[in-house]
């Protein structure tokens, strides 16, 4: 196969990975989180400065943890969006001058897409184990991407051919864990805290209401439960009431609340009578719908990418949801989630998965047209 060196700027972790195929030979993240933790969220100039510091060291390890050379890499293949623009420049500006340097081809990816597959990298200690080698990828599958920017559905019935049946209409998922694990003071980024502590949490010590169920799309929305959490904890904090394991039962309720939301939608996918108009389940029908008799959807494999998805609650939630629907329609659909938790948060080695698909079908950018897209949608 290729070999391709890949970089990721878009956000707040500077990553270079070196990707064989959907093998990965190396993935070093640099992570940020220490430098915005006292400003609960990413600070751009800062991302900016550290991308510079911090990206040159993560190509030399990602190489030598390879054990490869310059000689031996393909192609370069770098995020051009969606992201925070200056940090999204550093690794542009870095691929253009390596690129040059070595004379290398340049693959544009999208960071959403990389998300979307990264289900579908494989672990280089499996190399030699044929079964693991070639995961047989049934299509048409749909890519759920939660992470702190997106949260969205995506239709997948070729690689390279997507259709986005649904998103978040305001904040992300993990937006909204941050934003509340914030209130709560658990640092930056909330969400792996937020999942330990709703371990801890006892069920149905508080409930909050269910977003987007009276809307019939298949789209999300998060603010909502971000500002009835807030009021409440503002609440709780007047009162003196805010003590652990209050703190536990929060954690527990925010995120089974936001975990619900996503099966709920998720459901109504599978359920649809016509997933390509976008067709939403009728509500009588799913009322009286009795074991065997759900609609056959086309969707062969869930992949499910992005920082949340390391969450094991979310997984069992899903993993529910698809024996519910088996018991009800016949048909089993996989689940798929990516090989380690690295995989799940912003990493260089998905953008590099997407890099190899792209290079067998012969996509490569000019350096000359190689810019920033911020708003860069699937
Ligand atoms: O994919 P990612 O690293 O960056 C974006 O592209 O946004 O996702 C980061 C998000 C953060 O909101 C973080 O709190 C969340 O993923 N996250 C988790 C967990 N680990 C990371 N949320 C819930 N449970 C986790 N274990
Ligand atoms: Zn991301």
């Amino acid at each position: 196969m290729n070999k391709i060196l890949a970089i990721d700027t878009s956000c707040d972790d500077s990553s270079a990975a070196i990707v064989d195929g959907q093998t990965v030979l190396s993935n070093v993240v640099a992570s940020q989180n220490q430098i915005h933790k006292e400003f609960g969220g990413v600070f751009p100039t800062l991302a900016k400065q550290a991308h510079k510091e911090n990206l040159e060291p993560a190509i030399h390890l990602a190489i030598k943890n390879a054990q490869i050379d310059w000689t031996k890499i393909d192609a370069i293949a770098i995020t051009v969006g969606p992201g925070l623009a200056p940090a999204l420049e550093v690794g542009i500006n870095k691929t253009k001058e390596l690129a040059l340097k070595y004379n290398k081809k340049i693959i544009a990816i999208n960071h959403i897409e990389a998300h979307a597959l990264s289900p579908l990298a494989i672990s280089k200690k499996l190399k030699n184990n044929e079964k693991k080698t070639n995961p047989t990828i049934k299509l048409p599958s749909l890519a759920v991407v939660i992470s702190g920017g997106h949260s969205e559905f995506i239709l997948i019935d070729k690689i390279g051919h997507y259709q986005k049946i649904g998103k978040t209409i305001d904040d992300a998922a993990g937006e909204c864990l941050d934003k509340v694990g914030r209130l709560l003071n658990l640092g930056y980024p909330a969400g792996p805290l937020m999942e330990k502590f709703a371990k801890k949490g006892r069920a149905g010590k508080f409930i909050f209401p269910k977003a987007m169920t009276s809307h019939d799309n298949f789209d999300l929305s998060f603010s909502g439960l971000k500002t009835s959490a807030r009021n409440l904890i503002e609440n709780l904090e007047k009162k003196n009431k805010l003590d652990k394991q209050t703190i536990y039962d929060l954690a527990l309720a925010l995120q089974e609340t936001v975990f619900e939301q996503i099966t709920y939608k998720l459901e109504r996918i599978l359920l649809s009578p016509n997933l390509m108009n976008r067709e939403y389940p009728k509500r009588d029908f799913l009322r009286h719908l009795k074991k065997g008799q759900a609609p056959l959807t086309e969707i062969n494999e869930i992949w499910l990418g992005g920082g949340v998805s390391a969450n094991i609650s979310l997984r069992k939630a899903i993993r529910k949801l698809l024996s519910k629907y088996y018991k009800l329609s016949g048909k089993k659909i996989e689940l798929k989630v990516p090989y380690s938790k690295k995989l799940c948060g912003d990493n260089a080695a998905m953008i590099g998965l997407v890099a190899g698909f792209k290079y067998s079908r012969g996509e490569f950018a000019n350096a000359k047209d190689l810019d920033r897209k911020p708003n860069f949608e699937i």
